[in-house]
């Protein structure tokens, strides 16, 4: 096991550092936009609530600029960094915090040959994966680009969110449990139920594509990689759920705890290739417990292999 401690102290690190983020008009991403900016930071937003997030833009005034997002328009990303690099000339951090959980019909639910001429939306899979390579690929430009920028060699983060119920091995969240939670005591057929197959597979694809930007050549740039995977998170996504948590007396994670790792991970130089799992405000990595039980999950002889292969393809 390997606990992680966000190094905080006082967060002098983030005066001054541009952090563009995406979901930051509400829940983590909004505890994030809250955090770094009351640490001196200037922080440029985007979201499709635009209310919320106009709202919280000016209740923080001129050094958080909100800017309307859909982060599955990929020219809408673009604008997003573009936006803060011609105002402050740097981009110091991007954090891409952007999803959506949609409860209803999998894809795989009730598949016979006739119903599978009919297509689902593929709207999951589009914000929560598709959209987050965009934004990898946009924020990496502008995290390379020098800029105006002063700071250390490896001052420069980028961090994505992914879930760490990419570990538990469940495809619904029976909606039973959540009306029961609430108090009523129905049972809805399994198709009612919020289908995670596809949220799963999309949060699965997000760490994949950060492991895999964290081995390129974006450290000698100075860009760090790092991913959080947050447990049960009080935000509005999974509202419906959390007086299940609470009376199985789960640990649950607040938004503020989140932005703490958010901002631990931008502060830290050490940090890269981390995948920060958060439960009830405390973080492990992942990728250390990964590597430490390697030749208990695949074997001695084939975990020598397996690092063979990895060192092999740099
Ligand atoms: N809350 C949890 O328990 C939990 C657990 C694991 C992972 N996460 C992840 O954390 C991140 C933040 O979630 P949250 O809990 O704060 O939820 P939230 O619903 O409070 O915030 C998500 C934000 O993303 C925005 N958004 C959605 N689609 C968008 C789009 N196309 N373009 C731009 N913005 C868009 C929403 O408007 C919202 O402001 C998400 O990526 C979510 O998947 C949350």
């Amino acid at each position: 096991m390997a606990p992680f401690v966000p190094r905080v102290e006082g967060f002098d690190g983030l005066r001054d550092k541009v952090l563009v983020i995406t979901g930051g008009a509400n829940g983590i991403g909004a505890a994030t936009v809250r955090l770094f900016h009351d640490h001196g930071a200037l922080v440029v937003f985007g979201d499709t609530a635009v209310g919320a997030g106009q709202a919280l833009s000016s209740s923080l005034g001129d050094r958080a600029t909100f800017v309307s997002t859909d982060v599955t328009d990929y020219a809408a990303n673009v604008t997003l960094f573009k936006t803060a690099f011609q105002k402050y000339g740097k981009i110091d951090h991007a954090v891409s915090c952007a999803g959506i959980m949609v409860p209803g019909a999998d894809w795989f639910d009730d598949l016979s040959i006739e119903s599978v001429e009919q297509p689902l939306p593929d709207i999951v899979l589009d914000v929560n994966l598709k959209a987050v390579a965009y934004f990898a690929r946009v924020a990496v430009a502008y995290l390379k680009h020098r800029g105006d920028s002063v700071g250390g060699d490896s001052a420069k983060s980028l961090t994505f969110t992914s879930s760490d119920m990419i570990f538990c091995n469940t495809r619904r969240v029976p909606l039973y449990q959540v009306r029961s939670a609430l108090g009523q005591a129905e049972k809805l057929p399994l198709n009612e139920s919020p289908g995670l197959t596809y949220p799963k597979t999309s949060k699965s694809g997000v760490l994949t594509l950060a492991r895999t930007l964290s081995t390129t050549s974006l450290s000698q740039h100075g860009v760090r990689v790092n991913t959080l995977l947050p447990n049960m998170t009080a935000t509005q996504m999974w509202a419906p759920l959390l007086g299940l948590w609470h009376e199985q007396k789960l640990p649950v994670n607040q938004p503020e705890d989140l932005a703490r790792f958010f901002a631990g991970l931008a502060m830290d130089e050490k940090a890269h290739g981390l995948a920060i799992a958060v439960t009830g405000g405390e973080g492990w990595d992942i990728e250390a417990g990964l590597r430490e039980t390697m030749p208990t999950w695949c074997g001695p002889e084939r975990a020598e292999a397996l690092l063979a292969v990895g060192r092999l393809m740099g």
